[in-house]
């Protein structure tokens, strides 16, 4: 297993399951999974099954099922370290061998070392500089004047770049060669070759990787300066577009709500962390690039977009949009009303609104197609020519919904909403399907155990109802209620992960499992369903409370007729009476 910080635990965290099996079976989208033939029996439709989310996965013909490596060991049939190395490997993920590597390899990455550390320098200078210097109060007053306070600053890292033009120069200049202080994109070269500091007279954002290493920063002027944001360039350390402001705090945020909200600027991702919503992250610029978003797909494959309400958002909500649909992320969109007669990003519309109102907005966000629909009834619709124009918008998106009958709804809404002729636009959508690259899935089918659904539901709570899993588990726990079920073993294995308190890890309860019940927990991991809810969680515990009381009377009544002897018997139909009151309450 993989332990703790082990270099097992990193690459199993950072590797996704669904490239890796991707590259030995074709995975096609299939609701919130992927399913493909299985590469470990014969067969013609595909019954292997992968979780993205989970990182698991499961064939529900042959039964064969774990995680990432496990996969790659069956695959290969190679030992456990073997696996570690090639599942890194596919990844991306270095793997350390301080040995092999070339000479180029080590100068390299001790330069990366260096620029690191040069960030995290820079970055104790710029704060430095806000906090206890003259010009420093001056960007503190504009910061107080958006609302930062001094909690926030430091949580942020909020810093100040001076407008001396070469402070931070001088304080590096002792320790660094001036190559390393041109490569390290914080001091520039003019055209004479004479160095100075990139940033003067801004506000500096520190910008970490997804491990919490400062790697750039994005710094804003302070009054109407050109350009209002001037960010880091790209360096050995740093590429924009492989990098996500804020990532490195909201990735367990994003794993737990198995959901992202993505919007555009440092001042917005701050906002919303600080409305107490920790899984936002901020692309930086209008639009999204794929390494964004095969980082982002690592943790979650739902987003909420949350772009702003300008022209520039909306068409880069458009263009993320695509992106997005094309790596299979299940999308919202959250498009803020305007504030006054103000359009609203998200800072803006949290400082006027508050966090409560932005939640309340952002629990309602529709599906990516009510918002396209939106935008294409604000089109001209009077005329044939305006209504063409808003079906070939929205066409595009509607034909990456891999769901027929969904696709189907969806023609029907917008015709309604168009005013549109229905045939006219089915016609048009048909064509379009028929030109859809992806094939019409066929849903693998259980062939486990049959446990009934109140079961099936419950263990599916605890393992994914976050809010209330660890209180689902005493409950169950100290009412006995699982025990004599045919699940029983499965709920105690997760009623220990749950008390324990820890996020569920699939695999590790599966391992304390036998091969039939690990079939049959990973068969009600795939299933899909919607969002558990406390009530729902309580009338299944009722229903539980119900069959238990019906094997109690089944068993009374055995008594009963076993003629036991007079005070035993006045016992028994007490006992009786009263699980049949209890039953009959139920009813
Ligand atoms: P915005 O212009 O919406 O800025 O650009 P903002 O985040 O609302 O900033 P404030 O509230 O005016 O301070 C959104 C994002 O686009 C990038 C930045 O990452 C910014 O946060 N951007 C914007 C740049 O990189 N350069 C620019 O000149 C402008
Ligand atoms: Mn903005």
């Amino acid at each position: 297993m993989a332990e703790a910080g082990s270099f097992a635990e990193k690459v199993k965290q950072q590797a996704d399951i669904v490239r890796v099996v991707g590259e030995y079976v074709r995975l096609k989208k299939s609701g919130q999974n992927f399913t493909g033939l299985c590469p470990f029996h014969a067969e013609k439709s595909p019954s292997f099954a992968v979780h993205p989310t989970k990182q698991i996965y499961h064939c529900f013909g042959c039964g064969v099922g774990g995680d990432v490596f496990k996969f790659v060991m069956e695959m290969e049939k190679c030992a456990f370290p073997e696996a570690i190395r090639i599942v890194a490997e596919k990844c991306g993920i270095s793997i350390p061998r301080p040995k092999e590597r070339t000479p180029e390899e080590q100068k390299e990455n001790q330069q990366r070392m260096v620029l690191v550390e040069m960030h995290r320098e820079a970055q104790t200078f710029f704060v430095k500089q806000l906090e206890g210097t003259l010009e420093g109060k001056a960007a503190r007053a504009y910061l107080e004047d958006r609302g930062l306070d001094k909690d926030v600053l430091a949580r942020f890292g909020i810093g100040y770049a001076p407008s001396g033009g070469d402070l931070l120069l001088r304080h590096f200049k002792s320790k660094y060669a001036e190559k390393l202080l041109a490569e390290s994109g914080l001091i520039s070269r003019d055209q004479s070759g004479r160095l100075f500091d990139r940033f003067r007279r801004r506000i500096t954002f520190p910008i970490s990787n997804e491990s919490g290493k400062i790697v750039a920063f994005g710094c804003r002027a302070l009054g109407d300066d050109q350009p209002k944001y001037l960010n880091s360039p790209e360096t050995p350390i740093y590429s924009k577009s492989n990098v996500l402001y804020h990532m490195d705090r909201a990735k367990e945020g994003i794993r737990r709500q198995d959901f992202a909200i993505l919007v555009e600027g440092y001042m917005d991702a701050i906002a919303v962390a600080r409305a107490g919503i920790s899984n936002v992250v901020a692309s930086c610029g209008t639009s999204l690039a794929e390494p964004q978003i095969k980082l982002l797909g690592r943790f979650t494959r739902r987003v909420v977009v949350n772009y702003d309400p300008d022209a520039a958002g909306q068409t880069a909500t458009e263009r993320s949009l695509v992106l997005l649909l094309e790596q299979d992320f299940e999308v919202r969109v959250l498009a803020l009303p305007p504030v006054g007669n103000k359009k609203a990003d998200p800072d803006l519309f949290i400082h006027e609104k508050g966090a409560e109102e932005y939640l309340k907005l952002l629990k309602e966000a529709p599906p990516y197609v009510d918002y396209l629909i939106a935008r294409a009834r604000q089109m001209d619709l009077t005329t044939g020519e305006g209504k063409l124009r808003a079906v070939n918008f929205l066409l595009p998106y509607v034909q990456k919904i891999p769901n027929r009958i969904l696709r189907s709804e969806w023609a029907t809404r917008i015709a309604q909403q168009l005013r549109l002729d229905e045939p006219v636009l089915r016609a048009a959508l048909s064509k379009a399907a028929s030109e859809r690259r992806s094939e019409i899935k066929t849903q693998p089918e259980l062939v486990g155990r049959a446990a009934k659904p109140v079961e099936r539901r419950l263990i599916r709570m605890l393992a994914e109802a976050e809010g209330f899993r660890h209180e689902l588990a005493q409950r169950l726990q100290n009412a006995r209620l699982y025990h004599g079920l045919e699940t029983e073993k499965i709920f105690a294995a997760l009623v220990i992960a749950s008390l324990a308190g820890q996020p569920l890890q699939a695999t590790e309860v599966a391992a304390v499992l036998e091969e039939r019940d690990r079939r049959l927990l990973f068969e009600i991991l795939f299933e899909e369903t919607n969002e558990p809810t406390w009530e729902e969680a309580l009338s299944c515990i009722e229903a539980l409370q119900n069959r238990q009381a019906e094997r109690e009377l089944a068993e009374v009544q055995r008594s009963i007729e076993a003629s036991p002897s007079a005070p035993e018997m006045r016992g028994l139909l007490e006992k009786k009476q009263e699980l049949m009151r209890r039953l009959a309450a139920a009813r």
